[in-house]
């Protein structure tokens, strides 16, 4: 039998076994915890966000004596540093609690989120079924975004990591807080409560599907093969909204999606491209094209990584989690624009049919490419998406994020992902929309001499300088290549962003960074421009 016959068998298999993605939970969550907004009384254990002002003081003192505490001690040991927490218990009043929550000296939306991730995360095993939140001391025009973050850092906080994979968690007691039919009352100056309402069905589609990107992306690679994921993609794009077209090895290799096959196919587990789209075409409505890199393990290929922490390249699918994070809250909020996506998904493994350093390829866009190093996969297999979804249609605006580059991580480490564009006016609008949400990005060069080094003696270009320096540009200058020299396109290197260390997790774990920015720039841009075009 011919190698490539048995090269189809392994995958015709690989397509029959049965698929786990049914594992995974709905993107609606805590649907049963229910939200007020209101500026009544709220329940008696109340949580208090405090800003380290000049205000402290007197609201400290306010609070000493409704707890009936004294109010200089109380004064000495809270400071309000960010995340800082301390409960009162007011005397004579059976089930009252102040939980003060310190924020730090400022209140950005990233800072309250974050505070009340960790507050949830924290005391979830303690707080009682009703909490009530006061934010009655901000300023009334920012209670609708500040209750936004507020709630969205209250339900990520509930995530539970282990919660898959670990046995034996069904016969713990769930903490009452986390239990269905929770209650949460937010406390907000009257002239802001209609203006907030909007708050709750945002936090709730981007916690939502957050905490199920974060699920994807925690998921070992052996639970999320290229076809899990489509399956997975598919489900999700039935519960929300868009849909999806799944594009299988046999027409990958058919329609000369050569990058992606090449480095699919030391794999048993067949590649994928799958195709998002959500809202419908019309000469008003602003396009979007998001691609994001799905590689669900990364080994290096030929060119093998080293073992130390090659299981950390479970996550090298952060791309592929932004995008789709992006079309799960989108399509869940109905926002008025179209977005098409691409995702090229594939396991990058060693093997006798591998792809070998050296090997020349035929993109899907025509140019061909030497694989100087198989480790460079991220490239190839956007190079692929990014061509076929500009053929079946040309977006307004064209974003990819990927974990692409380990040299993104040695230069800006692990505070923002690098922002790779021509466009100044997108690296603006980009920037604005990371700073507001806290995903930040910073903007790195596109020099044209960058892309020099990218030149091959056989082929059009080669996947891998050769030099070990400036990698994550020599990246984009690559992909550059394969956009139709789009004059609205980014490229987001995410590899020191997607996962990372956090106070929620032993080791590294998913971030689902890249679902608010992209959402929030998405609306940023539509209702600055009226159209992308
Ligand atoms: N997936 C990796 C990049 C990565 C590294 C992501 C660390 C997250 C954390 C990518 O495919 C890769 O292997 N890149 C190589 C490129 C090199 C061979 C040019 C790298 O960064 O070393
Ligand atoms: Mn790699
Ligand atoms: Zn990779």
């Amino acid at each position: 039998m011919p190698v490539y016959q048995i090269f189809i068998q392994i995958f015709e298999h690989a397509r029959i076994k049965p698929f786990l993605c049914g594992q995974f939970g709905s993107p609606r969550f805590n649907r049963d915890m229910t939200i007020i907004i209101t500026d009544q009384n709220t329940p008696v254990a109340q949580v208090i966000p405090l800003v380290q002002d000049e205000r402290l003081k007197e609201i400290l003192a306010g609070l000493a004596q409704r707890a009936g505490v004294d109010a200089a001690t109380l004064q000495q040991d809270f400071r309000a540093e960010p995340k800082e927490g301390l409960i009162l218990y007011p005397a004579g009043q059976p089930d009252s609690r102040l939980y003060l929550l310190g924020l730090g000296k400022k209140c950005s939306f990233s800072d309250l989120q974050a505070a009340f991730r960790s507050f949830s995360h924290r005391f979830k095993a303690k707080l009682p079924q009703n909490i009530g939140i006061d934010l009655r001391q901000f300023p009334v025009a920012d209670i609708p975004r500040l209750t936004e973050a507020v709630l969205t850092g209250i339900s990520l906080g509930l995530y539970e990591i282990g919660r898959r994979f670990r046995t034996g968690t069904e016969d713990k007691p769930v903490p009452e807080f986390s239990a269905d039919h929770s209650q949460v009352t937010i406390l907000v100056p009257s002239e802001a409560v209609f203006a907030a309402h909007p708050a709750i069905q945002r936090a709730q589609a981007f916690a939502g599907a957050a905490k199920n990107i974060l699920d994807l992306m925690n998921a070992p690679g052996n639970f999320k093969t290229p076809l899990m994921l489509a399956d997975w993609v598919t489900e999700q794009g039935r519960e929300c909204g868009f849909k999806v077209r799944t594009v299988h090895v046999e027409d990958i290799e058919k329609e000369g999606l050569g990058a992606l096959y090449a480095v699919g196919k030391g794999s048993p587990n067949p590649p994928v491209l799958l195709l998002l789209e959500y809202g419908e075409k019309s000469a008003s409505t602003p396009v979007f094209g998001l691609v994001g890199k799905g590689i669900t393990f990364d080994t290096g290929g030929i060119s093998l990584k080293p073992s130390a922490n090659m299981h950390y390249m479970k996550s090298d699918m952060g791309g592929a989690a932004a995008v789709l994070g992006a079309f799960m809250v989108a399509a869940q909020l109905k926002l008025p624009v179209r977005l098409i996506g691409a995702i090229p998904a594939a396991e990058n493994m060693v093997d006798g049919i591998a792809v070998k350093p050296g090997d020349v390829i035929t993109t899907y866009s025509g140019k061909t490419v030497e694989v100087t190093d198989t480790d460079a996969e991220g490239r190839l297999v956007l190079a692929d998406a990014l061509a076929y979804l500009l053929k079946e249609e040309t977006p307004g605006v064209l974003i990819d994020l990927a974990t692409l580059t380990g040299s993104i991580i040695r230069a800006i480490g692990t505070q923002a992902a690098g922002l790779f564009t021509s466009s100044d006016e997108l690296a603006a609008a980009l920037t604005t929309s990371g700073d507001a949400c806290g995903e930040r990005l910073w903007r790195m060069p596109m020099w044209e001499e960058y892309g020099s080094d990218l030149k091959s003696d056989v082929a059009d270009l080669r996947n891998y300088t050769g030099k070990p320096m400036a990698e994550s540009i020599s990246a984009a200058k690559f992909l550059e290549h394969f956009t139709a020299a789009h004059p609205v396109w980014a490229h987001l290197d995410i590899a020191g962003m997607a996962f990372a260390d956090s106070e929620f997790a032993q080791t590294k774990s998913a971030t689902a960074y890249g679902i608010r920015l992209l959402t929030e720039f998405v609306e940023h841009w539509t209702a600055t421009h009226s159209s992308t075009d």
